[in-house]
């Protein structure tokens, strides 16, 4: 392993705002992120499959007064959000180092107002799509822990995937649903906040055009 690596280990072995298998909060702020990590009971957004943490770290900056939590598997990926939310004294960011396919166990019911999916692994082969992130056995989860309200935002450049996405949101019957399949020529521009993820400049330095869906369930 690269020294870079090790030394972005370790950071997130020490520091507060990275919650990852080992430490004490891994399993005890399961449920309990108001009382134990956040100490208010400001809403909870989060940021699943989150890379670097843009989203997070971005809303955390606009909205002091939500708690956003970031999720991935990737530590070197995370290690640059919390080192930002850190630099800029953010005290409402948390990132969860962990599989996000046991989400429902993380939360209770109705304990997240607002979720982002942004750029996901597209997994086009067929014997992968349960691991979409908008299968419905995902938002299955999304709806349990949003308590059958809350906001659901999915923005990738791949539109295969969004089209899945977008069928398998419809199949759910939202209360409101809005999308574009070219979301800067498009009048939803400023819901994505203006936040680009490292993917997202890599997708549109390709010339790919991106697609945007915000719903409501
Ligand atoms: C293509 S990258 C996108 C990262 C970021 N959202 C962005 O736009 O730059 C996909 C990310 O999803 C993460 N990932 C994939 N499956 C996951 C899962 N089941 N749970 C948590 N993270 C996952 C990967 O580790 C990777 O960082």
């Amino acid at each position: 392993m690269g020294r870079q690596k090790l030394a972005r280990f370790e950071h997130n072995a020490n520091v507060h705002n990275v919650i990852e298998p080992g430490k004490e909060l891994f399993e005890t702020v399961r449920k309990n992120w108001d009382k134990l990590f956040f100490k208010n009971g400001n809403p909870i957004v989060l940021e699943l499959a989150c890379g670097r943490g843009e989203y997070t770290v971005g809303l955390a900056k606009e909205y002091p007064n939500k708690n956003f939590v970031g999720f991935d598997t990737k530590g070197a990926r995370i290690w640059k959000g919390s080192t930002i939310a850190i630099q800029n004294g953010f005290t409402n960011v948390a990132f969860y180092r962990h599989t996000i396919d046991f989400l429902d166990q993380y939360f209770e019911k109705g304990e997240v107002s607002e979720i982002w999916v942004v750029f996901p692994d597209p997994r086009p082969l067929e014997r992968d799509e349960k691991r979409r992130l908008v299968h419905q056995r995902y938002i299955d989860m999304y709806k349990h822990v949003m308590g059958g309200g809350g906001i659901f935002n999915f923005k990738t450049d791949n539109r295969e995937l969004f089209d899945y996405g977008l069928e398998v949101v419809k199949s759910n019957n939202p209360k409101s649903l809005i999308y574009t399949h070219d979301l800067y020529n498009s009048d939803y521009l400023g819901f994505h906040h203006g936040i680009q993820t490292k993917y997202e400049l890599k997708f549109l330095a390709e010339g790919f055009k991106i697609n945007y869906l915000r719903c409501e369930f």
